[in-house]
């Protein structure tokens, strides 16, 4: 099976197999059988944060759990919740579109976040200063080796910046099927990162922004810096925002007094790997079938004809004169697929 359409960098995949259950009781079943005949699994969901090797043995599992529903819950008449319980084949884009024009607030600022529902707890996907966890409710499991389903919530989900136990203690264990996020109807615009508020001011006429005058602005910001996979193969930032200790980022700043920083918690600093490498005058290189966005430095970009090995040339590249310039050491944030 050919996967180069199913992940949005466009690497060259085949597959030995590939699977879209749509009910739980059919994934498994198709995982009972993986058992069986010990075929290898792989779980795919969108295909918008993998870097896929050029061949993929056993099985690959894209679940095709395709159905949404909200709860309302009415707490004293005043502050009201609403619960969505999503499968982990929709579309993460659909949803935030879907329930910000029923006036529902919560993830309006990740639009336009490529990928499936399931794929979005594994590196706890944010944008424009909102995190999935800060609405994530629950995630419901099914156990690859037994088929049990099981519910975990939101600390058991053990969030971090782009982490969770998903990468962690139960990567290649567990299969997301569901999960529910708590949104409200209670007007909670969080417009402070960069130029949202500015964006929405010019673009809205009343002083009160609805969630989907939100999404809908930062569906602008995105389109104008972020490449849109369909017209030219990307995985959105290639390379995590890296941790210094404040230390670190203390001498870097007397240096470069204009570099961006965020102080963290324990005595670190996280720094914008797009700056760093933009410093470096990598934007816009090229590099064979690879290179970096033109408006975006943390963002590579696929021309057609390369694979895996090509990129990770490219990305090791960039991190080396990142870390040469300013003795910073970047990671990938796509995950590496049977490394
Ligand atoms: N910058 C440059 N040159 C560049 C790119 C960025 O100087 O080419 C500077 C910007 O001017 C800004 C700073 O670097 O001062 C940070 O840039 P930006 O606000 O564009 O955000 P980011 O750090 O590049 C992160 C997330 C994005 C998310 C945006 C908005 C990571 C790795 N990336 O990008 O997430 O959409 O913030 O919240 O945390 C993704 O994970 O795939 C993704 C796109």
């Amino acid at each position: 099976v050919d996967l180069s359409c199913a992940n949005t960098l466009r690497l060259p995949c085949q597959a030995e197999r590939f699977a879209a259950p749509t009910t739980l009781t059919a994934l498994r079943q198709t995982l009972a059988q993986a058992c069986c005949e010990e075929w290898p699994v792989t779980l795919l969901g969108g295909g918008s944060n993998v870097l896929l090797p050029e061949t993929l043995p056993g099985l690959v599992v894209r679940p095709a759990l395709n159905q949404w529903w909200l709860f309302t819950d009415q707490l004293g008449g005043q502050q009201e919740q609403v619960f969505a319980h999503v499968g982990a084949g929709v579309s993460w884009h659909a949803l935030v579109m879907a329930t910000a024009a029923r006036g529902l607030w919560g993830i309006e600022n990740l639009a336009l976040i490529p990928g499936s529902c399931g794929a979005a707890p594994v590196q706890n996907i944010g944008a424009y200063g909102v995190e999935l966890a800060d609405t994530l409710l629950a995630v419901q499991v099914m156990e690859l080796a037994t088929g049990r389903v099981e519910w975990l919530n939101a600390q058991q989900c053990a969030f971090g910046y782009r982490d969770s136990i998903f990468k962690g203690a139960l990567a290649g264990s567990v299969v997301i099927t569901q999960l529910v996020l708590r949104l409200s109807r209670t007007p909670a615009p969080r417009l402070g990162y960069g130029d949202l508020a500015a964006r929405l001011a010019s673009s809205s006429l009343t002083p009160t922004p609805t969630p989907l005058a939100v999404a809908e602005a930062v569906c602008a910001i995105r389109r104008e810096k972020l490449p849109d996979p369909q017209v030219l193969a990307n995985a959105g930032s290639f390379f995590k925002n890296p941790l210094v200790a404040d230390a670190q980022a203390a001498e870097l700043l007397h240096q470069y007094p204009a570099m961006p920083h965020f102080p963290q918690r324990g005595g670190q600093t996280k720094l914008a790997a797009g700056w760093l490498i933009d410093q470096c005058g990598l934007k816009g290189m090229r590099d064979g079938a690879f290179g970096v966005h033109q408006h975006q430095a943390l963002v590579l970009v696929h021309f057609g004809g390369g694979d895996r090995q090509g990129l990770m040339k490219t990305a090791n590249y960039i991190a080396a004169q990142v870390d040469t310039r300013f003795g910073v050491r970047l990671e990938p944030e796509p995950r590496l697929v049977n490394p």
